[in-house]
């Protein structure tokens, strides 16, 4: 497979290397703002889950046109390090962790945030009970930072898994916001199950004291809840956004999408500053990866006797996993 692969099967992946942006993702939020009008009036804003920083790039672009310094405040966070952009301040922290909170909050002390902005996501198992629970558990720790730092009135928007248990999240939102909608940016995938909440009107409970122990930071799943039916049932709407002229993430496009252009490869602009899989890259690149060490006289009786269980194992018809990692 050439490198240009990638950018047939991938529209949004190619458009945003052509438009200059770090990430695809920079799509889903420009989407979502065509169908809500995200950035009317925002001039203070967090990105939680930040990296590699499209979307800080959008918030960047759209809160900054003309790269004035002005009021504007942008505070992205990430648990990766992130290259600098223009106008954002930036935090490398876990956001579930209350000390990255309060270093967040600190920003916004006296001057609240009009919108925050979360696409955090965990790097996905497969199994997806877990996935989608941590995927909650990310979501809620943005939204209590959220109820710290954002204004009355304000905006929130959320990545979110929607599995059998994300009625259990719409009511928990639905406690904060006067609108909760669940939308799906065409820029995302269908064969996904990623959405986004888009949650309008920050308006929490008479009494409600922003506490970073409460128990919003410890989800607990009640099997019952997300049972329930008639009125006692919540159901957000579901919207579909982007233009339905837009590109369709799931289809694969001829490179050459404009006839008086020549199609041209472009790099992806901003590669990762620190990714976690350098060590195993550097690994690979010294053939360092997975070396047995050589059998000791010691432990040689030993490790005869798990070659023969393994032999056994592959006799039996087990099967017998090598790892790789490929770069
Ligand atoms: C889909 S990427 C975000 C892409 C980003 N919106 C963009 O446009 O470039 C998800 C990010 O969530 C971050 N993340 C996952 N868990 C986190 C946590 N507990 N605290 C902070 N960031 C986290 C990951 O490091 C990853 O960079």
């Amino acid at each position: 497979m050439g490198r240009s692969s990638k950018d047939k099967r991938d529209i949004y992946y190619r458009l945003a290397k052509e438009e200059g942006w770090r990430a695809r993702s920079a799509f889903k939020l420009l989407q979502l703002d065509e169908e809500y009008q995200l950035f009317q009036g925002v001039q203070k804003a967090v990105d939680l889950c930040a990296a590699p920083g499209s979307w800080s790039q959008v918030l960047s672009r759209k809160l900054r046109p003309n790269d004035e310094t002005s009021e504007v405040k942008i505070v992205a966070v990430d648990l990766q390090a992130m290259a600098p952009l223009p106008g954002v301040i930036q935090i490398q922290g876990d956001i579930t962790k209350v000390s990255t909170a309060h270093e967040i909050i600190r920003h916004f002390e006296g001057q609240p945030a009009d919108l925050v902005v979360c696409d955090g996501a965990p790097d996905v198992t497969g199994l997806h009970d877990i996935d989608e629970y941590i995927q909650a558990q990310l979501l809620l720790a943005a939204l209590n930072i959220t109820t710290h730092v954002l204004r009355k009135g304000g905006t929130f928007v959320a990545k979110i898994f929607r599995g059998k248990d994300v009625t259990l999240l719409y009511s928990q939102l639905k406690i904060f916001f006067q609108d909760v909608t669940c939308a799906k940016p065409r820029s995302s995938r269908n064969s996904s199950i990623e959405a986004f909440v888009v949650c309008q009107g920050f308006n929490p409970p008479d009494g409600y004291i922003p506490n970073m122990s409460n128990p919003l930071l410890d989800h607990c799943y009640d099997v019952d809840f997300n049972q329930l039916e008639g009125p006692n049932r919540v159901i957000v709407p579901f919207l579909a956004c982007g233009d339905l002229s837009a590109y369709d993430s799931d289809r694969t496009y001829s490179l050459q999408l404009d006839t008086s252009k020549e199609y041209c490869y472009i790099p992806p602009n901003q590669p990762p500053i620190q990714p976690p899989y350098e060590e195993a890259c550097f690994l690979k690149k010294n053939n360092l990866l997975a070396k047995e060490p050589p059998p000791s006289p010691l432990n040689q009786s030993t490790t005869a006797s798990a070659k023969e269980k393994e032999n056994n194992a592959i006799c039996d018809g087990g099967e017998v996993q090598k790892l790789s990692i490929s770069s």
